[in-house]
């Protein structure tokens, strides 16, 4: 399918940047797509056969409303939103197009790609994710395919339920008042990790992160679970005595490990 072209609205941005990186060392023509760019959203997708949305969360329904209609039958629509099952009925029901979910499981800083997860959620035809695919495998990702529900499962987990545990810490350590310069001297490894991932989470674009919690449909059921468990724990820890949390903490490693 050398003869791809394809447009990335949001190419400006991270993710969309990587994607067009890799495109182009494959040798494809690219078209990098921002809200500045004086080619219009028709004039684009008239360009290319491959139209892949890659702008923040909160935007993405809207521009799928708006590029869907546009995208004729025999052309390939995708993203690279965190979310699939939302993003991936819209492209369904706004576009005649073949349609792939597409939700690479790393950030765009990354250098060396290889080893690490992508997920593809194809929805509609056959050819476009086979070409897809091949692209991704070549360059070493692991590509793993699934339907858009049970990726937004998944990423419950792996996302919501994690980066919301980073958020608390993170809050927590912001209300004791702590000196950091001071706090530093006393760091231990794990902490100083643990430092490492809220900034990244609290100041590279923390509004990723909450979009990526507050759209995805398994978002209060883990904060329930989450506070359960806090209360629990709450309820259990008394001075001197963590026996009933050692046998909770046993009891989940038989369960995960
Ligand atoms: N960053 C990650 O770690 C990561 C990982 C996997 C998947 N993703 C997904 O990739 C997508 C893009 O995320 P990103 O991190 O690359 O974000 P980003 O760096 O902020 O880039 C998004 C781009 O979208 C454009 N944009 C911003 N607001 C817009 C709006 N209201 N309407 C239309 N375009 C708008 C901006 O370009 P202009 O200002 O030039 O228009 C911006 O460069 C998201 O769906 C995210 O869930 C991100």
């Amino acid at each position: 399918m050398k003869e791809a072209v394809i447009g990335i609205i949001g190419g400006t941005g991270g993710m969309g940047r990587w994607f067009a990186e890799l495109l182009q060392k494959e040798g494809y023509t690219v078209h990098v797509w921002g809200r500045k760019s004086p080619m219009s959203i028709k004039d684009l997708v008239d360009l290319c056969n491959v139209i892949v949305i890659s702008v923040p969360i909160s935007a993405t329904a809207e521009m799928i409303k708006k590029v869907g209609p546009l995208m004729s039958p025999d052309k390939l629509l995708m993203d690279l939103t965190s979310l699939k099952k939302e993003p991936v009925e819209l492209m369904l029901v706004h576009s005649q197009a073949d349609v792939v979910g597409c939700h690479p499981l790393f950030g765009p800083l990354l250098e060396d790609v290889r080893g690490q997860n992508i997920v593809l959620c194809p929805a509609r035809g056959k050819k476009w994710p086979i070409w897809l695919k091949a692209i991704m495998n070549k360059n070493g990702l692991i590509v793993t395919e699934i339907t858009p529900e049970e990726h937004d499962e998944k990423m419950a987990i792996v996302q919501v339920l994690n980066h919301l545990n980073t958020i608390t810490l993170g809050l927590v350590l912001a209300e004791t008042g702590i000196d950091f310069l001071e706090i530093n001297k006393f760091s231990t490894p794990i902490f100083h990790k643990k430092i490492e991932i809220i900034k990244k989470v609290f100041t590279e674009n923390p509004g990723l992160y909450t979009d990526i919690i507050t759209h995805n449909p398994s978002t209060e059921k883990m904060i329930d679970l989450y506070a359960k468990i806090l209360a629990d724990i709450r309820s259990t820890v008394k001075w001197g005595d963590g026996s009933q949390l050692k046998e909770a903490m046993e009891k989940a490693a038989k369960k995960l490990f």
